[in-house]
């Protein structure tokens, strides 16, 4: 996969797009976008400005993420699969990102393989979590273990040798490849170490990326196969602005290596508001079941959803900083329960919950987006196949990301980007401009 051509092409297309377009405005700055109104206020998250360069994907508010121009139906359709129909692979999707293009089953197969070859992870890695109390948070255990592995980064090793600018993508490459092939076996540590007495599984190299992970985690029906390489592949990458993303982007521009980076990125992703909502959804619908029973009306749902909201809290699962539509990724794994565990009494939860939520979420009258997004649904179709920890979760999801944020990082380094270092104000600078602007 060697991309240095291409990099060169594209290094030539930025430096283009400065010399000719560098002054022109991609939109105005407000201070409703710093500081929005509300009961409490409180920061508006540079909602609506678009300050990051992102290659792999793109997302769009009403049709969602596209991954190099594709629709999630449309990688489904044209990435290589395990089996005829199946489910896309992940390493099919790892080398979209990379290079832009479709690859062919064969090229995927030389990727596994690829990746296959970089997976042993050092002891020293395993020690590190171990050194941490087992009940501490899986997400904690993973982000340690990523941390481990840093001190094999083939970056460092080449920046303190004095590697020019123009080489930083290379062992960006080697480091983010190795991270990629080696994170899955973290993530199964981990799992196993916690729920199952630390009895580990061999990684098994006649598997594939995500059946291999699901092996290691200890679940080996081709249906839990087959969701996982759906699962890595759509929780792989939602473009640059979210906050796991965006914080692997902001360390590496520090050109700290790309375990550093992705171990910030993982901490980010842990957060309830973030990743850690796929971990919430399914104790939420737990919750739900145990108070109202599984075969619940509308009127009972509808009610816990209001108790739910009037104590405070959020409905997770519902709600995103950019969507404005149903998830395309809710939709691809509702599609897959349909076809593979229609009856499953959490799925037909899960479905009620789409009809009740959204209006209820209306008419608060705030929620800029009602539907339902990724976390909404994926703890039910784990949960049916055994994978019931739900405090487990959101490592999935980690290291799903793993191939869409090191990707970026590799053209992060090949274009040159800058260290980013976006301007502040304290709260007085703000009344002053807006007195002096009145
Ligand atoms: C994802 C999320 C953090 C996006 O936040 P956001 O961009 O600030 O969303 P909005 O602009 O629509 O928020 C406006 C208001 O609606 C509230 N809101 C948004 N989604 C909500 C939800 N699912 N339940 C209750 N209230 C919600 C916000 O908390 C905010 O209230 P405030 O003004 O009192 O602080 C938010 O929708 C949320 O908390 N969802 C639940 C958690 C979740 O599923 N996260 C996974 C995201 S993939």
């Amino acid at each position: 996969m060697s991309g240095t051509s291409s990099f060169t092409c594209q290094q030539e297309r930025l430096k283009k797009l400065k010399s000719e377009h560098g002054k022109v405005q991609l939109g105005n700055i407000t201070v409703d976008m710093v500081k929005m109104p509300s009961a409490i206020p409180v920061l508006g998250g540079m909602r609506g400005m678009t300050g990051l360069l992102w290659e792999t994907s793109l997302l769009d508010p009403e049709e969602g993420i596209r991954f190099r121009g594709l629709s999630i139906p449309e990688c489904q359709k044209l990435l290589p699969a395990a089996k005829h129909a199946g489910e896309p692979l992940p390493e099919g999707l790892l080398w979209l990102l990379l290079t832009g293009k479709v690859p062919t089953k064969g090229q995927v197969d030389a990727l596994s393989k690829e990746l296959q070859s970089r997976a042993a992870v050092p002891d020293h890695v395993f020690k590190a979590i171990d050194a941490l109390p087992v009940s501490a948070h899986p997400m904690t255990q993973l982000a340690t273990g990523v941390l481990a592995l840093q001190v094999q980064s083939e970056f460092q090793k080449a920046y303190d040798k004095g590697i020019p600018k123009s080489k930083y993508w290379e062992p960006t490459y080697e480091d983010s490849l190795s991270l990629i092939a080696q994170v899955p076996v973290v993530g199964a540590y981990v799992y196993r170490r916690i729920y199952k007495n630390g009895q580990t599984i061999p990684k098994d190299d006649s598997l594939d990326y995500g059946a291999n992970f699901s092996h290691m985690l200890g679940f080996d029906s081709p249906e839990m196969h087959e969701l996982m390489r759906l699962y890595v592949t759509i929780h792989s990458d939602h473009e640059g602005g979210n906050v796991s993303a965006h914080t692997g982007h902001l360390v590496a521009s520090a050109l700290s290596d790309p375990y550093l980076s992705f171990a910030a990125a993982l901490n980010g992703l842990a957060g309830p508001l973030h990743g850690l909502a796929n971990q919430e959804v399914l104790l939420w619908i737990k919750s739900v079941v145990d108070e109202c029973g599984e075969n619940m009306t509308k009127e009972q749902l509808k009610d816990y959803v209001w108790k739910t909201l009037k104590s405070g809290k959020v409905v997770p699962g519902f709600g995103h900083g950019v969507l404005r539509k149903t998830d395309p990724r809710y939709m691809c794994q509702r599609e897959f329960a349909l076809k593979h565990l229609p009856d499953d009494p959490l799925f037909r939860l899960v479905s009620k919950l789409y009809e009740v939520v959204p209006p209820i979420l209306t008419e608060l009258g705030k929620v800029k987006n009602p539907w339902p997004n990724v976390d909404a649904h994926s703890g039910v179709l784990l949960n049916h196949y055994g994978l019931t920890e739900a405090r487990y979760y959101t490592v999935l999801f980690g290291v799903s990301r793993s191939i869409g944020i090191c990707s970026q990082l590799i053209w992060d380094r090949a274009l040159g980007l800058a260290l980013e270092r976006p301007k502040s104000v304290t709260m007085e600078w703000l009344e002053n401009y807006c007195k002096k602007s009145a």
